[in-house]
């Protein structure tokens, strides 16, 4: 696959095929490539929480908002990776939130490749999902990650003018994603 085409692949999951599993060592390969990333001044403030066992995963997915309603078993995806900042290296949120997104986007793209696919989280009730992961006070949650094998379909248009920009699920479970035109995209010259 072409990056354009896993870019174009790369769409947000939300129910996925749990007799997929991972193995501590599948989730290690993320991280393995997350920390190749570019960070800011190169800190690597980053830490990454690691989970792939069913009942883990099962708990940390009702730590989370989802973009669609849906229940918190039989569609769990088969991985969780919780995207932390050491606020023992450096403690500037406006930093780290950049370096997440990037560190995010490429798990994504990797899981694409893999034939899989995932789920940015950035809505999640912090005090459960601390409670689940038993995190130390220096660490900070900036963004979850969920990886799994989709059972979903996620289609591409454009944005029509007037159409809300939400993710629309139809009767065939096929999620539309509207994307603005490139047109309206780039601005004019002044
Ligand atoms: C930083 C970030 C946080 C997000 N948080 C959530 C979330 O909490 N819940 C959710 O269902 N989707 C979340 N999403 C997914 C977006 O809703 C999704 O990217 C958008 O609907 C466009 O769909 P696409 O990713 O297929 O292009 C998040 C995406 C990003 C980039």
């Amino acid at each position: 696959m072409t990056l354009k085409e896993l870019v174009l692949k790369n769409r947000s999951f939300r129910a996925y095929d749990e007799s997929f599993t991972f193995t501590e060592e599948d989730m290690r390969e993320f991280i393995d490539l997350a920390r190749n990333c570019p960070t800011s001044g190169n800190q690597q403030a980053l830490k990454f929480y690691i989970s792939w066992e069913r009942d883990e995963v099962d708990e940390i997915a009702k730590c989370t908002h989802w973009g669609v309603d849906r229940p918190y078993k039989g569609i769990n995806p088969s991985g969780f990776i919780l995207i932390l900042q050491d606020n023992d290296i450096d403690k500037r949120m406006w930093a780290w939130w950049r370096d997440a997104g990037i560190a995010a986007q490429t798990i994504l793209l990797r899981a694409t490749e893999m034939g899989l696919g995932g789920l940015m989280i950035g809505s999640f009730d912090k005090k459960p999902l601390r409670d689940v992961t038993k995190l130390a006070d220096n660490l900070k949650i900036l963004l979850v990650v969920a990886i799994g094998k989709p059972t979903e379909k996620s289609v591409l248009e454009d944005l029509a003018e007037g159409e809300s920009t939400l993710p629309l699920r139809d009767e065939n479970n096929v999620t539309h994603v509207k994307k603005r035109p490139l047109d309206e995209l780039i601005v004019k010259r002044g």
